[in-house]
């Protein structure tokens, strides 16, 4: 008999690489997803086309992670194997325009969840997986950050997860549920929504490149960031639910970069070799060759508290799951700025 998988924020990035995952290992997939005015699951649509085929057990279900009662009907009527819950407001920046909303989302979401498999009686059979962060450790109190690393959230969205990392904990303590954190590092793709610095980016260096944009404005260039590749982390997620016991772990590359080296590779993979002039909100990105100002600082990407650096130690990810990243930032940017191009080719 083949294991049924519920994933929440199915047609999110991560959703999407994962449901790609369980099913080449032969599970039974089956995707939340949240009513919108317009389509919302352009990510999963060739899975949905394979699926209404017969090709592929995958399967969706509507339900809200602000809605108790959706939640609960969805268990009842799958009673899943795994439950990975990825659903979540995951932008930073927009946490502190919708903090409350966030902290309903993200924080209670999981709970939600977690008391349903209480209340159903599924705590013998059903794991559970939560997407937590590295925006956890916020303003870092150690370097590299470890699962033993002291937390300093730094937005609405890393409180909201705060809250959700030690429900987990809780309910696995109090209930013998087996729900476990993964402590995930920030990871790209061409899949990575357009807003996110990276998409942004890389985006934006192919749209320069064609002519069909004259220049990007960004926030802090000077963050850094452990960017891994999301394919490698849905694996570490799969392993995280089949370890021998309920855990957390941190899955991360172990190697940082600013933003500022991200659009200097981006930029160098469109043709440009840029150099910075001026500094604060008056720095610019020239390109040397022409002159011609490529990119410009807009405060408003700015957050009102920045996570300025964030590196992981995934050794015990390693040592226990046996889970390495195998792509690297240039890998990553690379096929980022690639897909980019030759969609807007
Ligand atoms: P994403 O692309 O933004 O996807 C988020 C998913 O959550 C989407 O499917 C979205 O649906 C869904 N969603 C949002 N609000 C919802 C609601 N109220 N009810 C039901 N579904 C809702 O995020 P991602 O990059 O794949 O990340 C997946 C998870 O990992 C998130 O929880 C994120 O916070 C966490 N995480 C991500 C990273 C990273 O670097 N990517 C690192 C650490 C942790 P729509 O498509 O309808 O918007
Ligand atoms: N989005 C964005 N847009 N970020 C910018 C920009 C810009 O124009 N310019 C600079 N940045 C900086 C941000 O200030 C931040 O320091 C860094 O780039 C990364 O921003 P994001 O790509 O938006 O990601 P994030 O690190 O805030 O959050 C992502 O990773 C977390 C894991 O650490 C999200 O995927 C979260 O959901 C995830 O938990």
């Amino acid at each position: 008999m083949s294991k049924t998988a519920l994933i929440t924020g199915v047609t999110g990035q991560d959703g999407t690489y994962l449901s790609r995952y369980l099913l080449r290992l032969g599970y039974r997939v089956c995707g939340v997803v949240r009513r919108a005015s317009l389509p919302n699951t352009a990510r999963i649509d060739p899975l949905l086309a394979d699926a209404r085929e017969g090709k592929i057990p995958f399967a969706l279900m509507s339900g809200d992670m602000t809605d108790s009662g959706g939640l609960h009907r969805i268990l009842e009527e799958t009673e899943p194997d795994e439950i990975y819950n990825l659903a979540a407001q995951s932008h930073v920046r927009v946490s502190f325009d919708t903090p409350e909303y966030t902290a309903d989302v993200d924080g209670l979401g999981p709970l939600r969840i977690l008391d349903a498999i209480r209340t159903l009686g599924l705590a013998e059979k059903t794991r559970f997986y939560q997407a937590s962060t590295s925006e956890l450790f916020g303003k870092v109190r150690q370097n590299p950050q470890t699962e033993t690393t002291p937390f300093y959230p730094r937005s609405p969205y890393a409180s909201a997860k705060l809250f959700a990392y030690w429900t987990v904990i809780n309910y696995r303590e109090a209930y013998g549920i087996f729900a476990s954190n993964g402590i995930l590092f920030n990871h790209e793709s061409p899949l990575r929504g357009e807003s996110f610095v990276t998409r942004k980016v890389t985006r934006a260096a192919a749209a320069i490149k064609l002519g069909l944009a004259e220049k990007v404005s960004v926030g802090n260039l000077d963050a850094c960031r452990d960017w891994g590749h999301a394919a490698d982390y849905v694996e570490g997620m799969h392993l995280i639910l089949n370890a021998e016991k309920a855990d957390d772990f941190v899955l991360a590359t172990g190697e940082t970069h600013s933003v500022r080296e991200l659009v200097e590779t981006a930029f160098h993979l469109a043709g440009f070799d840029l150099i910075w002039k001026g500094s604060g909100i008056d720095e610019i990105g020239l390109d040397r060759k022409s002159g011609r100002i490529l990119v410009e600082i807009d405060p408003k990407f700015f957050r009102p508290t920045e996570v300025e650096l964030l590196c992981g130690d995934a050794t015990k990810a390693r040592k226990i799951l046996g889970w390495r990243p195998k792509r690297t930032f240039r890998d990553i940017i690379e096929e980022m700025f690639q897909f980019d191009f030759d969609a807007l080719s």
